[in-house]
């Protein structure tokens, strides 16, 4: 996630990627531009494919990479169409990927977009044009899929209890507004110890659920390394563990090591040797950047490259 001008790892992406230069670059989740704009400037011999799902975003990353010429292409996309775009283009297997998953600064303080618990607008949620808005997934969504997506997505104790008093709500009156879902979710959670706004936890799930997130991840991952060239790096900062785990899953299955759950009689996962991970543990950021980013503290970086006979 990239908090104005600073991309969240920013220097430990360009060590894990620069390596693979030249050659393309693909940034699946280019954003404002700012990790684009770093690994730009680290190799000359980088070329950017740019993808987003945000047509605002787009129009600021084209802004801050005009610098670069033709060096960039944008693509409004949603990366797990990365295959096809990069077909469309007739480009050639990427160097290096990245993906900086989740929303942008710029999506989370537009009051207009929908995303914030802490200014009043629209109940919208989408990260791009397309699809349905969170209120209208309020509108129709059956309460059990409601407590799963509370419970799973925002890791929400209350779920019950909060998709009870949406779902007893909505029958008086639609949601609308943030403000509106927030006050209800707040008169149900309490505020009590937490450290955290009431709604936080829900108003995460629905952002996941709306955007379909982590289906999203799913369908990107495995496409996207074993389309990599020879040699090709791979990274993907994670902001919550639901996604960490599905990049850490993925990465090491296809490093060849067995992901199934401990007690299954025997493996289903169907590993393969065609990557190595580059980092066993996730990087995060330390003091210092979430002292000067503090939406980076949960980041976590994961990176891999393609193996040679892969
Ligand atoms: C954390 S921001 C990226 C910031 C960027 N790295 C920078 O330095 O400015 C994540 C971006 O990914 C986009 N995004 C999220 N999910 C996406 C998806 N499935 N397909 C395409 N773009 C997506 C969002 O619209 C947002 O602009």
């Amino acid at each position: 996630m990239a908090s104005g001008h600073l991309p969240v790892l920013a220097p430990r992406v360009v060590e894990l990627l620069a390596p693979a230069a030249p050659g393309l670059l693909v940034d699946a989740t280019v954003g404002l531009g700012g990790h684009a704009a770093a690994l730009l400037r680290s190799h000359p011999g980088f070329r950017l494919v740019g993808l987003d799902r945000d047509p605002q975003a787009l129009a600021r990353a084209e802004d801050r990479l005009r610098g670069f010429g033709d060096r960039v292409r944008l693509v409004e996309a949603c990366f797990a169409s990365l295959p096809a775009v990069l077909e469309r283009l007739g480009e050639e297997p990427p160097a290096a990927v990245l993906a900086d998953l989740g929303c942008s600064s710029l999506q989370l303080d537009t009051a207009e977009r929908g995303f914030s618990f802490a200014a009043d607008g629209p109940l919208d949620m989408r990260m791009g044009a397309a699809g349905e808005t969170a209120a209208e997934l309020l509108a129709r969504i059956e309460w059990e899929e409601l407590v799963r997506i509370l419970r799973d997505y925002g890791e929400e104790r209350r779920a019950r209890a909060v998709a009870r008093a949406i779902v007893a709500r909505r029958e008086r009156a639609p949601f609308l507004t943030t403000a509106d879902l927030s006050r209800l979710v707040a008169g149900v959670v309490g505020h009590g110890e937490r450290r955290i706004h009431p709604a936080t936890r829900t108003f995460q799930a629905l952002r996941i659920a709306v955007n379909d997130e982590l289906g999203e991840l799913e369908r990107f991952l495995e496409p996207a390394a074993l389309g990599l060239r020879p040699g090709g790096r791979i990274a993907v900062i994670a902001f919550h563990s639901l996604e960490d785990r599905i990049v850490k899953h993925g990465l090491r299955r296809l490093a060849g090591r067995c992901v199934c759950p401990p007690g299954l009689p025997e493996c289903r996962c169907n590993p393969r040797r065609e990557l190595a991970v580059l980092t066993p543990s996730p990087l995060r950021p330390d003091d210092d950047e979430v002292a000067a980013n503090p939406r980076a503290r949960s980041a976590r970086l994961r990176a891999a490259a393609r193996l040679a006979g892969g």
